[in-house]
């Protein structure tokens, strides 16, 4: 913990109720007062969560100033569809924050890059991870958390697991397995997850070089220990991408589908350079926003009995007693809306942060160039002008004829920049639930008190402790 996030004071308090039929999932209390700029500037940087007041979750648009800089807070759906959809080229623009945070690992990937790099890297991306191929990928996914509930089947009674290590470990298996080829050896995948790991602990959560006047925001400091971890992935990927380029790598591989569209248009430009950009931001986008997916779908689903045994119901009214696949996924109405309902409550990516290129007008508000233009879909999902009992764990919500309002409900983001892997991560999602829900109880420890924190992405501070028991 830095002097300023000590400074910053104590956490938010977090509600919490369960009954036999319903569950109000863990949510920070609003702040009731408001603390000056400075503090909430602190406050944002130990925790972005603990800083909203009640009047935030309302669905309007409002700016306000930190530092001189202009902040305008977009939950309404009509301007969101501005900001994201119809105004997208001026919008497009990745905030500084998660540009300079992100660039010393990925460079001009897809993620953080924008305008002409952008454009001609999306169709790419989005073509090689497409729903299309997600039958191929399904059975990379099948196989990984098949081993894993295998691993989960030989522990003792009781042994205490935590849930977030342990879905971060299933997807990053996945992806690996998906963009770099089923010959990564385990110690080179858990060389780039190790890495990942570390590089998240070490960037910092608000660039204060942006509030205090750079309107690029200052790079992030690039200290020994931050360069170790980009070095180690770095060396990784390359060693990876160099075998494919030779043709030694797996011919399946979305790595090996982007070396083959280069050398079917050389224009594309995708030197090694970009090929491990292109890698990189796969890799971190498509594993650690399902793991978040995941670790929160088993603490819903471990405080909602009745919702649980729908699912049960659902996995063997599908499947029988054999082991769902991803060609069940469409069949598994139910598991998907718990995924669905768990993207809501907790949505892994909890703010879509841009920075306008030019002045604008979203809703009343005159927008400024280089303004922080916020997106949350923390707030909107949880909006009570939006939602009926916005706190409340509650599936139903997503099954057929029961759609969110247009433009209410963005988990994967919305308009052009809409998350490439969406089908990817949702089938990832609802096929992990159910092998493991089918074959285990996850039940989280008595009494843990659960708190949604945010680092890149939304997940339980400190982990989630559960037993896993099979059934
Ligand atoms: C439940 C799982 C997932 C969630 C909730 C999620 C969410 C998101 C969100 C919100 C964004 C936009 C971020 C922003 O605009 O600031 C995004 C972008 C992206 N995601 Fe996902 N994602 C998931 C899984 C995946 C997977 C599995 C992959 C790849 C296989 C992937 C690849 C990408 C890529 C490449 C982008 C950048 C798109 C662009 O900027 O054009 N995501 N994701």
């Amino acid at each position: 913990m830095t002097i300023l996030q000590r400074l910053a004071g104590a956490s938010p308090t977090y509600v919490e109720k369960r009954g036999e039929n319903f569950l109000v999932a863990a949510h920070p209390k609003p702040v009731t007062v408001h603390r000056g700029t400075v503090r909430l500037l602190l406050d944002a940087r130990r925790d972005f969560l603990s800083a909203w007041r009640a009047s935030d979750y309302r669905s309007r648009t409002r700016a306000v100033r930190i530092l001189g800089r202009q902040i305008v807070l977009v939950n309404d759906p009509a301007d969101i569809k501005y900001v994201m959809a119809t105004r997208h080229e001026n919008f497009e623009r990745k905030s500084p924050q998660m540009r300079r945070s992100l660039e010393p690992l990925l460079g001009d990937g897809l993620f953080i890059s924008d305008g002409k790099t952008w454009a001609a890297r999306r169709p790419l991306v989005a073509d090689i991870v497409h729903k299309t191929r997600v039958p191929d990928f399904g059975k990379v996914m099948e196989a990984a958390t098949v081993e894993m509930a295998a691993r989960w089947a030989t522990l003792p009674a009781g042994t205490e697991l935590n849930a977030l290590a342990e879905m971060a470990k299933l997807t990053a298996a996945i992806i690996a397995r998906a963009v770099f080829g089923n010959d990564l050896s385990a110690e080179a995948a858990f060389e780039v997850v190790d890495g990942f790991t570390r590089y998240q602990r070490l960037i910092d959560s608000v660039n204060l070089g942006y509030f205090l006047g750079f309107d690029e925001g200052l790079p992030a400091f690039r200290g020994v220990r931050l360069k170790r971890e980009v070095r180690r992935i770095h060396t990784v990927i390359d060693r990876v991408v160099s075998e494919h380029l030779d043709g030694r790598g797996d011919a399946a591989s979305m790595l090996d589908l982007l070396i083959r569209r280069q050398e079917k248009s050389p224009g594309l430009g995708l030197g090694r350079d970009a090929l491990r950009n292109e890698a990189a931001t796969i890799f971190m986008a498509g594993h650690e926003t399902t793991a978040a997916t995941l670790t929160w779908a088993w603490y819903l689903l471990g405080s909602a009995p009745w919702a649980e045994a729908r699912l049960l119901a659902e996995i063997r009214a599908v499947c029988g007693d054999r082991t769902p696949t991803v060609a069940d996924v469409p069949k598994l109405a139910y598991a998907t809306a718990v995924i669905e309902e768990t993207l809501r409550l907790y949505p892994p990516v909890p703010i879509l942060a841009r920075q306008p290129k030019a002045a604008d007008r979203v809703g009343e508000i005159d927008v400024e160039p280089a303004a922080l233009v916020l997106v949350v879909p923390w707030l909107l999902h949880r909006s009570p002008d939006l939602w009926k009992r916005p706190t409340r764990f509650r599936p139903e919500r997503f099954l057929k004829d029961q759609r969110p309002i247009p433009y209410s409900y963005i988990p994967f983001a919305i308009g052009p920049r809409i998350c490439a892997g969406l089908q990817f991560g949702l089938t990832e999602a609802v096929l992990c639930l159910a092998i493991l829900a089918g074959r285990f109880a996850v039940r989280v420890r008595e009494g843990y008190p659960v708190h949604p924190t945010q680092r890149l992405t939304l997940r339980p501070e400190g982990g989630l402790p559960v037993t896993v028991t099979p059934r």
